[in-house]
């Protein structure tokens, strides 16, 4: 483990998967506890206030950061070249003697829980609420990403060839368990990694990268199978995507971004999960008290900057004109603890950089019809702490309904009919997640086969997909490329070749 003042030991095992292994599942996502609202997991309370001081004085991952810094065209190739190298070795090995290095490097970031919370928190202003899950998500992804490369090797019939060299360029908002997953899932499938952090949480990387370079190292991965490597110069950065030595590119970020990266090399072998503006629909039947707390989380958990989050709500009949939903929904939104991850009663923390553009335009801007149900106020001079906005009066086809705006905002819309809700949340360019809060089975029925979404939830929220079973990936403009879900089962196929092939799930 990575050095820890302070004493912060290694709690006992808090892998979400397993606490739902064992749970039936009648319809999928149906009446689940999820684990971003699930106050029990994780290990932090049992450590107290230490844990928020190291957030507070952290410098975890700045020299690895600095030592990670790529800043000439010469040294990115060689970089790349010994990496290459590295990923034919590891592509020989069976992926049964892949797997078993994978559940290693499981349990060494549960053995690094508090360093990873530390510096998410410290870096990114995740709350500890929220690191700490994202953390149990990482070890999950690793298990099962572990057994899926042993369940290669007894593939009837055909054989897999592992991409040799895959670039993950992983999004700031989930600093560890996206990198992770991604980073996992090529390490499974036989290919050599190299981890290009997003800029603004390039320490959680380094961190992250650290504790996994260190358990591969330890279990006899061949040297330079994961390179950690911070590109910041745009030019190099363009370089390193249109490599022909890169393989594959695991894109997880804005829509826009994948384009931009498709512009570099129009034939990019990406697989990459984009933008979303996601929605849940609130019916007559719902349990509108869970339906609240749901929905509050899914917009708000980790301030919105989700790609998953709730960016709507659409009332249908009844609820909309009762005023009981709207009421308790802006009561609880308004009593929000906004604050930093410092203080352990937060329960909204900090936007990652000052609201600027698009998302200053969408916390202080309304647009034609609309109001401030709740008003969204800059909290302090950073222009990073803003309280929760909730707009009402929001219509089909504005600007807000279509936009993605990656904060916390929500919008009300409002439906006579289940059917003209979905017509409403199909709408938009994007499908990665849905929800609908409803407890009548035709009803979910009908949605189930109407709306366009990749994640699905019935009567939960729409945020905290869990490993292995809600594969998380998007359709519509929210999946560029291979579009496989991470995750899922099929994740490792577009991650190498088969010979002879196999047909795509
Ligand atoms: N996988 C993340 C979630 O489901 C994005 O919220």
């Amino acid at each position: 483990p990575l050095a820890l003042p302070g004493g912060l030991d290694a709690p006992a095992s808090h892998r979400i998967a397993d606490r739902y292994a064992a749970v039936e599942r009648p319809v999928p996502g149906h009446f689940e506890n999820t684990p971003d609202s699930d106050p029990s997991v994780g290990a932090v309370r049992e450590w107290g206030a230490a844990i928020t001081e190291r957030i507070a004085t952290s410098t975890l991952g700045v020299s690895a950061v600095q030592q990670a810094r790529i800043t000439s065209g010469t040294t990115l190739e060689s970089a790349l070249r010994r990496v290459r190298a590295a990923g034919t070795a590891w592509g020989s090995w069976s992926g049964a003697a892949r797997g078993a290095v994978l559940h290693a490097v499981g349990d060494a970031l549960e053995a690094n829980r508090a360093a990873l919370i530390e510096v998410m928190a410290s870096e990114t202003g995740k709350t500890i609420d929220q690191a700490d899950p994202e953390v149990s998500e990482a070890i999950d992804f690793a298990h099962f990403y572990a057994e899926l490369a042993a369940s290669l090797d007894t593939v009837d019939g055909a054989s897999f060839t592992p991409a040799a060299l895959t670039l993950v360029t992983p999004p700031w908002n989930f600093p560890v368990a996206i990198p992770a997953g991604s980073t996992l899932a090529a390490l499974a499938a036989g290919s050599a990694v190299v981890l290009k952090p997003a800029p603004p949480a390039a320490r959680s990387g380094a961190v992250l990268a650290s504790v996994i370079e260190t358990a591969l190292d330890a279990h006899g991965a061949p040297a330079d199978v994961m390179a950690f490597l911070d590109v910041e110069e745009s030019e190099l950065g363009k370089d390193l995507i249109a490599s022909p030595l890169v393989d594959r590119v695991i894109l997880t970020g804005a829509y826009e971004t994948a384009e931009l990266f498709r512009s570099f090399r129009p034939d990019l072998p990406l697989l990459a999960e984009t933008s979303g503006k996601n929605a849940v629909i609130v019916t007559p039947s719902a349990d509108l008290d869970l339906a609240v707390k749901d929905v509050v989380a899914s917009a708000f958990g980790h301030a919105g900057q989700k790609c998953s989050a709730a960016s709507l709500v659409v009332m249908v009949g009844s609820v909309a004109k009762s005023k009981r939903f709207r009421n308790q929904l802006l009561d609880a939104v308004s009593s929000l603890t906004v604050g930093y991850p410092t203080d352990p009663t937060t329960q909204m923390g900090p936007i990652i950089e000052p609201a600027s553009g698009k998302l200053l335009d969408g916390l202080t801007t309304l647009g034609a019809g609309e109001s401030w149900a709740v008003e969204p106020k800059r909290l302090d001079e950073t222009g990073k702490l803003w309280s929760p906005g909730v707009r009402q009066g929001v219509r089909r086809g504005s600007e807000y309904h279509r936009t993605e705006y990656f904060g916390p905002i929500l919008g009300v819309m409002v439906a006579e009919t289940l059917d003209e809700a979905i017509d409403i949340v199909n709408e938009v360019d994007y499908g990665l997640t849905s929800g609908l809060h409803s407890l009548d089975p035709g009803e979910i029925g009908t949605w189930l086969r109407r709306i366009q979404a990749g994640n699905l939830y019935v009567n939960r929220s729409i945020t905290g997909a869990i490993v292995r079973r809600q594969p998380f990936g998007g359709w519509k403009k929210s999946a560029v490329g291979a579009g496989t879900k991470a995750g899922g089962v099929n994740y490792l196929v577009g991650l190498g070749s088969w010979e002879p092939a196999v047909a795509r799930a």
